[in-house]
């Protein structure tokens, strides 16, 4: 089985696609980074590239959508409807040859997140979900976890950057979950992945502070219909405004709400 309805299909395609520029600027990491240069400008000109790429496609497909993606900005059209893109989410991970990234792109009706995708192309990993219709991996069905302890958890988060105003509050929280679980904390380095993996089961809860919104539109989308929850971290949903986000299974959000608000 996989999801098929039309708008999927348009975000799959123009992702497929754009994935080929992103695998063959990957190969050319390898050369920059023993290079006296180094990848830097090479991956803005890539990830600007990707976004063009991603931005042509789409709006050939439904030119009345507006958009907002992390290096263009919003493009204003039809405000009903919105593609919320981010290019290369894992870009440090990009930039250092590790192969953990992704294209993520979503899509707003009226506000609301009601498609998204999260695609993994190294490892192929194609993460799908549309309002009402599920989520799949891959085109078979992807469930969150049943995990019910904390302490047998798999935690993930993305940390700080380096001269954020959050950084003391976010090496607390670290802390405080480090002490709950018997895994250590996971920073795998690209949001939409982590919240792709909590969809899929594979991790069991994700907290983040500060990340905008097309670092997570996609996510949004996969986890509620994995059957999991998003929250701010109070358990609320203004996730958006607040800029902390709590991504879980059903089980263990109130815990890591507790953790949180210790
Ligand atoms: P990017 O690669 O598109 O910049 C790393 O922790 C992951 O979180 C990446 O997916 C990164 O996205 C994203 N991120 C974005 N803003 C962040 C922030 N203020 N602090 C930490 N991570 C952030
Ligand atoms: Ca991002």
């Amino acid at each position: 089985m996989k999801l098929s309805s039309a708008n999927i299909n348009v975000m799959v395609k123009a992702c497929r696609k754009a994935s080929k520029i992103l695998i063959r600027d990957f190969g050319e990491i390898e050369n920059l980074q023993v290079s006296l240069k180094g990848p830097g400008d090479f991956v803005t000109a890539s990830d600007i590239k990707v976004e063009k790429f991603l931005i042509e496609e789409l709006q050939k497909a439904r030119p009345t959508y507006s958009i907002l993606s992390e290096e263009a900005g919003q493009i204003n059209n039809d405000e009903s409807f919105k593609w919320i893109i981010d290019p290369i989410d894992g870009t440090s991970n990009f930039l250092h040859g590790i192969p953990h990234f992704a294209i993520s792109i979503g899509l707003e009706h009226n506000k609301e997140i009601i498609c998204g995708i999260i695609y993994d192309p190294i490892k192929d990993e194609m993460f799908t979900a549309e309002k009402g219709n599920g989520a799949y991996l891959n085109n078979k069905r992807m469930r969150v976890s049943s995990r019910s302890k904390l302490k047998d958890c798999i935690i993930c988060t993305g940390g700080h950057k380096r001269d954020s105003k959050d950084r003391e509050l976010a090496l607390e929280e670290y802390k405080k979950f480090s002490s709950k679980v018997f895994i250590p904390i996971r920073k795998f380095g690209s949001a939409s992945l982590d919240m792709a993996y909590v969809a899929a089961g594979r991790c069991d809860g994700y907290w983040q502070r500060d990340l905008s919104y097309w670092d997570i539109a996609a996510g949004i989308i996969l986890v509620k219909e994995s059957g999991g929850f998003v929250t701010d971290f109070n358990g609320e949903n203004r996730y958006i405004q607040n800029k902390t986000i709590l991504v879980t299974n059903s089980k263990i959000n109130k815990e890591m709400i507790e953790v949180l608000s210790s």
